[in-house]
Order: C-alpha cells, then structure tokens, then sequence
C-alpha cells in the first residue's frame, strides 16, 4: 500500500475528479452562458486509455476514490467501457459519479454493475418549467426517471441542488418533502459565482440562511461524520422525521472547506488541477503522448505538491471566470 500523498499544507489527497467529457446535453445558467461554450476538438479529448493511464498512476500513488464528472459523463460514447475499467482497479475503494441524471433511465444497471457505487444527481427544481428554464430545455420527467433508476440498481443517491435567490430557494421545502419520500441525499449548494464577478444582487444563499429557514418547518438533527471530511465530503447533513433520505447543506462560499480539501482534477483534455478556483494546471498530455509514465507520476505528484491553500470566492465577490463544464463541478 503506497504512504498516502500529501500536499505542502500537509493535507492528504486520496481523491480524484475525473472529467471524462466536456459536452453536455443541458445549458445549466449556472455553469454556462446560454449559447454554450466553445467544445474541445474530439482529439484533443483524452482517450479511454490515456485515461485509464492517468487513474491507474494515481491510485497507484494514493488515490482512493475516483468521481467521474463532466460536462455530462454519459454521454461519452465508451463510459460504460471506460467505468468498467475504472471500477476494475484494484486499489479504488469508490468509484462514483456526477451526472445530470438525464441518460440514466437507461444507463444505470450498467453504471452499477461496472462497479460504480453512487451518483451525485444534479436536479435544481421539482417544477416543470423552472427545471426547463434553469437547465435551458431539460425535461424534468427524465431526471426524475434517471433517479428513479439509480435507486432501482442500488446506487447510492445524492441529489445536487444548486440555490439561487429568487429563483429556485422558495423550493427548498419541496425537496424535503422529496427526501422523505425517497431515500436520497439532497444537498443544498451554495451558488458560485463561477460565470465571472457578480452585478447586482448576489444569487448566493449563505448554508446558514437556508437552514434556518427550513428549521422552521422542519426539526433538522445533525448527522455525525465520524471520518471526518476526507472520505464523507464537505457536506453538512442532517436528518429529518420520517424521513426515508435526508437533507444537507454543502457552503463553498460561506464556509469553505479548503483546509480539509482532499482532491484533485483532470479535465477532458488532460489538464491536472489543484483547485477549482486557481488557473494553475498542468497538462498531462506531453507525458502521455510520449508513453513517459515515470515523468507522468512525476507530474501528478507536483500538482499535488503544489495545491493552493485555499479560494476566495467570499472575499471578492466572485472568481474569474471557471468553466465548470470543463472542470467538473
Ligand atoms: N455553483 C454551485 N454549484 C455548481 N455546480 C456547477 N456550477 C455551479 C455553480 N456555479 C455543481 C452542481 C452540479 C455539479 C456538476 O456542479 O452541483 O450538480
Ligand atoms: Fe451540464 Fe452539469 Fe453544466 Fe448543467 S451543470 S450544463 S448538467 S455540466
């Protein structure tokens, strides 16, 4: 078993976020301009096995779990191949996902059975028309049949929900209503202002406002995390009365997590990133193309090393631009 990695603020890095794509089929107004954004050519697109070279060195060095993200990762023509593959390295504890949820009607018994164990659901509004409009043309019916299969197969169920003032916070309520129903994680997100620095009024609902409102129709009872964040995530969770799932809060503005920040990213086209909100990356390709393993654990290794502290998205109101769709969320 290899000693686990470490960066310069002695954090240990045991998790990998893998975007496998940077397509998508939807236009979230959070994570890109209605117009979409420029896509990468098909060959500048890692492929399944340069891929596959990238995860096996990083769980060779310490890497214990892996969340395949997008764009949306499954529309990747070979994602069941390449999850198969994922799933089959011996070292991975966990093997999860992040999707819109959108093609898992069909896909979710082979997601499972190539050794993905949860997916991370991305579902903003239980309404109709505002699912419409915030994901610019997503039919709500079928996420909602995407998290109904996913439940079917056995995979563990989280459902993102990204909150905006004045747009979808007034459904906070509805989705507890859904997580007593069904047995889902909902986590409620903090709004980034990813798409550059806000103008006018900021469509960020601080955690703390969020569950207060909702503790007033609600009784909210602190789920312990015994491990910690390394393994459990930055999310807050709670349950709630005869609830069959349960509700959290995940605060990347108000409270950020970076001191216990664990992971690290590689985008579709191979470029290694410490930090979601730092432009530092390092492109994995030359190494890969040049079949350069040694150079290439080498340069995993210094991603790790030199991971930024931490963000601050609280402080200036606002990142540079992020392309989320690239980065993976
Ligand atoms: N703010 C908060 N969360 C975001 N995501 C994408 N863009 C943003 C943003 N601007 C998250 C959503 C989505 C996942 C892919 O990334 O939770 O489910
Ligand atoms: Fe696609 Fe996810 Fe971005 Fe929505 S948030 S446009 S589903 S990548």
């Amino acid at each position: 078993m290899p000693t686990p990695l470490r960066d310069k603020h002695l954090r240990c890095i045991n998790y990998l976020r893998l975007s496998v794509t940077d397509r998508c089929n939807l236009r979230c107004s959070y994570c890109m301009p209605a117009e979409g954004l420029p896509i990468f050519k098909r060959d500048e697109l890692l492929t399944r096995q340069e891929i596959m070279t990238i995860a096996r060195l990083a769980v060779h060095s310490g890497i214990r779990k892996i969340r395949v993200t997008g764009g949306e990762p499954l529309i990747r023509p070979d994602i069941v191949e390449l999850l198969g593959e994922l799933g089959a390295l011996p070292d991975l504890e966990r093997l999860v996902l992040t999707t819109n949820g959108l093609r898992l009607d069909t896909l979710a018994a082979q997601v499972k059975k190539a050794g993905v164990s949860g997916a991370n659901i991305s579902i903003d509004s239980l309404n109709p028309g505002l699912y419409k409009e915030i994901t610019r043309g997503g039919d709500l019916q079928r996420c909602l049949a995407g998290i109904e299969a996913a439940l079917a197969v056995g995979l563990r169920t989280k459902l993102n929900v990204v909150v905006m003032a004045g747009v979808n916070d007034h459904e906070a309520p509805d989705f507890v209503e859904f997580a007593r129903k069904y047995p889902v994680a909902v986590r409620f997100i903090e709004y980034m202002p990813t798409r550059g620095k806000e103008v006018g009024p900021s469509l960020t609902v601080p955690t703390d406002t969020l569950l207060k409102r909702l503790s007033d129709g609600v009784e909210l009872t602190p789920i312990e995390r015994p491990g910690g964040l390394s393994m459990a995530g930055p999310a807050r969770n709670f349950h709630i009365p005869d609830g069959a799932g349960t509700v959290g809060v995940i605060s990347p503005v108000s409270c950020h997590f970076c001191q216990d920040c664990n992971r690290i990213r590689i985008t579709a086209t191979g470029l290694a990133r410490g930090c979601l909100f730092h432009e530092s990356g390092l492109d994995l390709k030359p190494w890969l193309r040049d079949g350069d393993e040694v150079g290439l654990a080498r340069a995993l290794r210094q991603v790790v090393m030199d991971k930024p502290e931490g963000h601050k998205l609280d402080e200036d109101g606002g990142a540079d631009q992020v392309p989320m769709s690239r980065l993976g969320g």
